[in-house]
């Protein structure tokens, strides 16, 4: 591969991952392991976790009180380099991007910093040249785990091996990985600091990654934020455990973490990433041709002609992805016809029903696309007129367009204290009276939420006399699906 045709790719910092899933499995072994089960059984209100969340409450409170070190005068990048055996790994990437450390190291700042440790980052194995840079720079881009850019590091900057490239392409190969280290860095940065009692009391994050060339129409990449319950301590996207919070520097706050932290991929890719959990909604969407509405990709084509990069797809939208379990529950005869061919134009109308293209939901966050004269902070509780001081609960009730002939989903979030425990709070995420079994998955472009069940429409038979609702359930689906779905 030249170095020529994959530049613009490795431009697409975190975006080129229109990956299946068995390319990540051979480029990285750690990706690391999520259990969408695992997800669920904490937000299940049958499930123990009032409990369990108590106890993560009293061991979060706990922690501010226990942690107190004399280091506070040090900057976040003085402590990391202090304690080597733990950061040496972090800090060696650390170096070689001069605005990072300067943040790290400013004084006057105000940061949170989740360092990943290095027993979390794999030594890398050395591997002889064969003059094959530029595509493991392409594979790097695809993949910007720490593990791999440390690797990637340590065998092609500090090997001192021989090569035949001219300087100018030594030259440009490292800026390149200069700059996805530096934008994988940032997702590691919160640009406030929060102590993991202040973390814990939302869902999701704004880092310090604003991705370019316009994914998540310019907002910050969020971070999912989980109270874990063993051993209680916080999980950060579902696979990272901080192992040592509130670790206090003079400009903010470390967060000590077991795995680093990856970018998250596009809608598509992320449920890419669970075949078990999602492939019914893979394949339909591949069926319809709808990949387009939740990837937001690389433009090779059209980038070579505008000598720019150019993105395709949906910058910044919400999807509502119903698990296979969901499809499952579905008539067996409405699953047979919506995957035959002549049931596509329904499938893509059932599809597009639970995409909301112009919005991105957070439990605590709605961004609506293009709006950033008009809203300022974003934050969903501003929906709310009324709100106690100090009272972190809200109920929150919107109605936002789909893909579908801009129909509605009537969304509700609620926050609410869970009594009798102080400080602890759960969320739950209604879509059209469903509830969603887990939400506030960060996305590339945008966020995914998962449902139990398939939406349905709400429907008024045009024809019919009086008019109403189709109520139930999709047992009489022949009577209206394909009239809704051809109403457009
Ligand atoms: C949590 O969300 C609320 C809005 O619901 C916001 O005011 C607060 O700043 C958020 N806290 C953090 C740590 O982001
Ligand atoms: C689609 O939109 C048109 C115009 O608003 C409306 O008349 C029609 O009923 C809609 N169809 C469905 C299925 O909602």
């Amino acid at each position: 591969m030249k170095l020529s045709t994959i530049t613009p790719l490795l431009l697409v910092p975190l975006a080129a991952r229109a990956l299946p899933t068995s390319k990540w499995g051979k480029s990285s072994n750690d990706i690391p392991e999520l259990s969408v089960a695992e997800w669920e059984a904490i937000h299940n209100p049958s499930s123990a976790a009032s409990y369990a969340y108590s106890k993560a409450a009293e061991w979060l409170s706990g922690q501010e009180q226990d942690d107190v070190t004399d280091d506070s005068e040090l900057t976040i990048w003085q402590l990391l380099n202090k304690d080597q055996d733990k950061y040496s790994k972090v800090t060696k990437l650390i170096s070689l991007i001069p605005k990072a450390k300067e943040v790290l190291d400013d004084r006057d700042g105000s940061i949170t910093f989740f360092a990943p440790e290095n027993s979390g980052i794999p030594d890398p194995h050395h591997h002889h040249h064969h003059g094959d840079d530029d595509e493991s720079l392409a594979n790097l881009a695809q993949n910007p785990t720490i593990d791999s850019l440390y690797a990637h590091h340590v065998n092609t900057f500090e090997s001192h091996h021989d090569n035949d490239d001219d300087d100018e392409k030594k030259r440009r190969r490292k800026e390149i990985f200069k700059f996805i280290v530096g934008e994988v860095l940032k997702y590691h940065g919160l640009p406030e600091a929060l102590t993991a009692s202040e973390l814990a009391s939302n869902n999701s994050v704004a880092t310090a990654l604003i991705p370019k060339f316009g994914a998540n129409d310019g907002q910050p990449l969020r971070l999912r934020v989980e109270k874990q319950l063993v051993p209680p301590s916080l999980k950060l996207n579902f696979y990272s455990t901080v192992t040592k919070s509130d670790i206090k520097a003079k400009n903010g706050y470390i967060h000590s973490v077991a795995k680093p932290l990856l970018p998250p991929p596009s809608v598509l890719d992320a449920a890419f990433l669970f075949p078990s959990k999602f492939s019914t909604f893979t394949s339909a969407i591949q069926k319809v041709g709808g990949e387009g509405a939740v990837m937001w990709q690389y433009n090779k084509g059209e980038s070579d002609k505008a000598k720019h990069p150019v993105f395709v797809g949906a910058p910044a939208v919400t999807a509502f992805v119903p698990t296979n379990e969901a499809f499952g529950k579905l008539p067996e005869k409405l699953v047979m016809f919506l995957f035959s061919p002549f049931g596509t134009q329904c499938l893509r109308a059932v599809l597009q029903y639970h995409i909301l293209p112009s919005s991105v939901l957070f439990t605590e966050h709605l961004h609506k696309v293009g709006s950033h004269h008009k809203e300022k902070r974003g934050w969903i509780a501003d929906e709310v007129k009324e709100m106690m001081d100090n009272d972190p609960s809200y109920h929150v009730e919107v109605d936002l367009p789909t893909l579908f002939n801009n129909t509605k989903l009537h969304i509700v979030v609620d926050k609410s204290r869970v009594v009798p425990v102080p400080g602890a709070i759960k969320t739950k995420l209604t879509v059209n009276d469903i509830e969603a079994s887990t939400y506030d998955i960060p996305a590339l472009n945008g966020a995914v939420h998962v449902l139990p069940e398939v939406l349905k429409p709400h429907y008024k038979h045009p024809h019919k006399i009086t008019g109403e609702l189709v109520e139930g359930g999709w047992e009489n689906w022949e009577d209206w699906l394909v009239e809704w779905a051809e109403s457009v």
